[in-house]
């Protein structure tokens, strides 16, 4: 999840000033970056949540991989993870609590990252999710300030993960319907991290929970260009928008949607149910990069081929209004 509230508690507070910091909490990145040496930075980055999904591993597995994004979406790779764990421990057995670390435990290892520890308090409401620890050159660091006018703009993975999640906790689907989201929601954002690294991109964030719009627009405005973004180039989830179309749609869309409203433009053509997906907040997201044009088809095809078969150019950088973000 993103630092909403938190950030704007924290503003108060001094700022730590330390030139090790290469990324601190000022433009609401992804993850905090620490250089070590001249060749090595500590990536850090927490998230979790209560479940979205029935299936106890499944739920793991996908906040494991929601949390490994923010190495990835910073051009790092994890190599330590933590469980964070609320749990009644008391009312359900731990078999469920078993499931969920078992899911967790998997996309750790398929990041090449080990779990070391963590640590559960007894909680009426479970919730699970990572610490995790990354590293990478600093030179290489990726954050959402670098985005350049005459970028073009490529979006990984399909967007309705919110809808869908809310559609199965109403009850109006089970997971077996949602295969194709749960599938997207389930892969690491890596293929896609060695992709942008392979080519030199300028910028990039992964789409969490203030949705598309919501980072795009922190993008904008940590970069300060214009995003924007064409509505039918966006990849979405059929079925979300299905959903979208019927009026299910999560509350935090339409918190998202209501934010920072003078510095969002969304054009009057676009319907409202495609309004809801693009703020639909999103977990275990698709990266959003910023790519120089001239590298953009080049990226674009090295992720096809990689397997990232959802990723699609969605716009372009332009110089301004700046800090702003336009859906056209
Ligand atoms: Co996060
Ligand atoms: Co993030
Ligand atoms: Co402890």
């Amino acid at each position: 999840m993103g630092p909403g509230v938190l950030a704007r508690i924290l503003e108060h507070f001094p700022k730590p000033l330390d030139p090790r910091l290469l990324v601190g909490m000022e433009t609401s990145d992804d993850a905090a970056v620490y250089r070590l040496r001249e060749d090595l930075a500590l990536i850090a980055t927490v998230d979790f949540f209560p479940p979205l999904l029935d299936d106890p591993y499944l739920f793991g597995q996908v906040a494991a991989a929601n949390a490994l994004s923010d190495i990835y979406a910073m051009g790092g790779d994890p190599i330590l993870a933590l469980n964070v764990v609320a749990f009644p421990c008391k009312d359900v057995g731990t078999e469920v609590l078993e499931a969920i670390l078992k899911g967790g435990f998997v996309k750790v290892k398929e990041a090449g990252a080990l779990l070391v520890g963590g640590h559960t308090i007894e909680d009426g409401v479970p919730k699970y999710g990572l610490c995790a620890i990354g590293t990478a050159h600093p030179a290489k660091i990726l954050t959402n300030k670098a985005a350049s006018p005459k970028d073009r703009l490529i979006l990984t993975k399909p967007l309705g993960s919110g809808i869908l999640t809310t559609a199965l906790r109403l009850g109006l689907i089970k997971e077996a319907d949602m295969q194709a989201m749960l599938e997207s929601m389930l892969a690491l954002n890596v293929k896609a991290k060695d992709c942008m690294l392979d080519v030199g991109v300028n910028a990039c964030t992964d789409i969490t929970g203030f949705g598309l719009l919501g980072h795009a627009l922190e993008m904008a405005m940590g970069s300060g260009v214009c995003l924007s973004i064409e509505t039918n180039a966006v990849p979405i989830d059929p079925l979300a928008l299905s959903f979208a179309e019927e009026g299910v749609y999560p509350g935090g869309a339409k918190r998202n949607l209501a934010f920072k409203e003078g510095s969002v433009s969304v054009s009057p053509r676009v319907s409202q149910p495609l309004k809801w997906l693009f703020a639909d907040p999103q977990t275990s997201g698709g990266l959003l990069i910023s790519v120089p044009e001239g590298r953009a088809e080049a990226l674009l095809s090295g992720l096809h081929q990689a397997g990232v078969l959802s990723a699609r150019l969605i716009g372009k950088v332009l110089e301004a209004p700046k800090g702003t973000l336009v859906v056209a």
